[in-house]
């Protein structure tokens, strides 16, 4: 046994390989063990950058919940950034070679569960703020609306070719579109027709906002992932007689995730704006003037990643038990 400041074997043969590794880039091991000798221990606030962390939220009013409001969003926005992260690592492993049914089913599955978080706790949002506090100060936010969240659908674009997303009349006609006409399905994405002013028909500010700052971003996103988002790389899987039995696992995992992103979010997210929001005309100013109504709900737009994967039934149906059962009580 080396005394307590002998050096063991062990940490010999790693000083060794170490200096294999600086000295194979031309570095300087010794200098790198000074830079050690005065670095500071690592502690859990600098590493998650907590109190940098803390001081994101920055309330317009003087409401507490309004608190509640803005961190559940940033929350939502991180779960989202971890859904993009696994399709980002989609696009980075299909620029090496072809994707595995193993690679793409553990992608999508912790997608589906970043998502399956995301709903159980939209409570905090559905019974978790003051009613009349919220509607005071949602008027001070305006015309600031999740509707601008660019994570969210880059999210849509990451997970199905792109005429699934535009507007659902336009869909049987972009089918199977090309790269080349990604630019003209980019102008009838469905959300384009969600914030028009009921009064004038024309674009809500919100709206304008949102295309100035995203659009090229938008265009960008759906040009790169062309060949690898995830219904394209689905239907490209080569399956050998090992992993064969992964092809159901896979379309299921599919399914949750349409239900999951179109359905449960949706849904739930409507449920709150139903809540707060449902009352008469005059309420409705709360959201910049849109008929949210009739643009939440999945069953009036329909919007599916996987259509493939799914019945004629079932996407009659789309999201119809859920509305009637956790929206209105009605249980048949
Ligand atoms: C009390 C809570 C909430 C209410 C009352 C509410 C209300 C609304 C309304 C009325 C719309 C329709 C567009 C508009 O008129 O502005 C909308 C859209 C949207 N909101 Fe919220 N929202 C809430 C919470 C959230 C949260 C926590 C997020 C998370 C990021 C979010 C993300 C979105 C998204 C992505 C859209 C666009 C949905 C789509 O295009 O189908 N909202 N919201």
């Amino acid at each position: 046994m080396p005394s307590k400041n002998e050096l063991s074997p062990e940490i010999i043969e790693k000083i060794q390989l170490l200096q294999e590794k600086y000295s194979s880039v031309g570095q300087d091991l010794a200098s790198y063990l000074d830079g050690l000798l005065y670095a500071d221990f690592l502690t859990y606030w600098d590493y998650i950058n907590l109190d940098t962390l803390l001081t994101l939220q920055q309330p317009k009013t003087p409401f507490p919940d309004e608190e509640i409001f803005i961190i559940y969003h940033q929350i939502t926005e991180l779960y989202f950034k971890l859904s993009l992260n696994e399709f980002g690592r989609l696009r980075t492993a299909s620029k090496e070679g072809p994707i595995t049914p193993e690679f793409l089913l553990e992608r999508v599955k912790r997608v589906n569960r970043y998502f399956e978080a995301l709903t159980n706790s939209f409570d905090i949002m559905v019974d978790g703020m003051d009613q009349k506090e919220f509607l005071q100060f949602r008027m001070s936010l305006l015309p600031a609306s999740g509707f601008q969240s660019g994570q969210y659908r880059k999210i849509e674009i990451c997970s199905t070719s792109l005429d699934q997303i535009v507007h659902k009349d336009l869909r049987d006609k972009y089918d199977n579109h090309g790269v080349a006409d990604i630019e003209t399905l980019a102008e009838h994405l469905y959300w384009r027709e969600g914030a028009i002013e009921i009064k004038t028909g024309k674009k809500t500010l919100t709206l304008r906002q949102f295309e100035d700052k995203y659009d090229a971003e938008f265009l960008q996103l759906a040009r790169d992932v062309f060949d690898c988002n995830v219904r394209k790389v689905a239907n490209g899987l080569e399956y050998s007689s090992e992993n064969e039995h992964l092809k159901d696992e896979i379309a299921a995992a599919m399914r949750w995730l349409d239900v999951n992103v179109n359905i449960n979010w949706p849904l739930m997210h409507y449920k709150s704006a139903v809540r707060y929001l449902q009352k008469d005309v005059e309420d409705i100013a709360a959201t910049g003037g849109t008929n949210w109504q009739k643009y939440l709900p999945p069953r009036f737009q329909k919007r599916i990643f996987y259509p493939e994967l799914w019945t004629e039934e079932e996407i009659e149906n789309w999201g119809k038990g859920w509305v009637k059962r956790e929206v209105f009580n009605i249980h048949e």
